[in-house]
């Protein structure tokens, strides 16, 4: 029976393919404020700005591709049972060949009908504006989950965590609950390794390990001893 590895990723798992970060210098949220484009009131005031910014999201992401961390963690699946938890909305986790993904804040690639949510349609890299309807004849919107609405698979991913036998945690500043509350639900005792260049301040962590690097190279040298302990 192979151990249970969880991997929390942000942003910053996938900066080193050319995605913007939110929060770092030069982040997603300096261009744009969040309030008008990444939240539910922002698409009832003006959905065709929303529509516009996750459009070119999309179209970006076709430009890039999954890097040497996200590869890594694919790796691990030949020693462990790897779940990833990822705040992401990229696509590279999938591209890179990891088998079971968890997207807590949705899925760039995806559109989902305004008036049932079930009825989720895969677009690709493709833009959707208004006037694009679902198959019941209702408005089109991002598969993405906006500040203010609620994240439907936390307690999912909670249960996932308590489970790990190993907790790494990849590129996210844990500034965005519920998600960076997922930290505090492994087992006692549960190992915990963060990467990142420029850690968030974890208090109250036990039995953390923080490797100030970056996802590129920290991930695969982090992989490598994990493979090999
Ligand atoms: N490798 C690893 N980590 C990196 C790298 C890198 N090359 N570059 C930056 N980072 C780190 C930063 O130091 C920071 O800790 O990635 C983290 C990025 O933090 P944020 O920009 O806040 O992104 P994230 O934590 O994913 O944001 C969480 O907030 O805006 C919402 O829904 C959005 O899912 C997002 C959530």
């Amino acid at each position: 029976m192979k151990k249970k590895i969880v991997v929390l990723t942000g942003s910053g798992i996938s900066a080193e393919s050319g995605l913007k970060t939110f929060r770092d210098s030069g982040g997603l949220w300096e261009e744009y404020r969040i309030e008008e484009v990444a939240t539910y009131d922002a698409w009832n005031y003006n959905p065709a700005l929303v529509l516009e910014f996750y459009n070119k999201r999309r179209a970006q992401l076709a430009g890039v591709v999954p890097n040497a961390a996200h590869h890594a963690l694919v790796k691990l699946e030949q020693g462990f049972d790897v779940q990833i938890i990822t705040q992401n909305v990229d696509d590279l986790h999938e591209r890179a060949g990891s088998k079971a993904i968890l997207h807590l804040h949705g899925e760039l690639t995806k559109v989902r009908s305004t008036k049932f949510a079930e009825l989720v349609t895969d677009i690709g890299y493709r833009e959707i504006h208004l006037g694009d309807l679902c198959s019941e004849g209702f408005q089109l919107r991002p598969h993405i989950v906006w500040f203010g609405e609620a994240v439907p698979l936390i307690e999912t991913a909670a249960e996932l965590v308590n489970e790990a036998d190993i907790l790494l945690v990849v590129g996210t500043s844990m500034a965005v609950y519920p998600a960076a509350g997922l930290v505090h639900y492994v087992k006692p005792g549960c190992p915990i390794y963060l990467v990142d260049p420029n850690p968030a301040q974890l208090s109250g962590i036990p039995s953390l390990t923080v490797i100030r690097d970056k996802a590129g190279s920290g991930v695969p040298l982090l992989v490598d001893q994990l493979l090999h302990e």
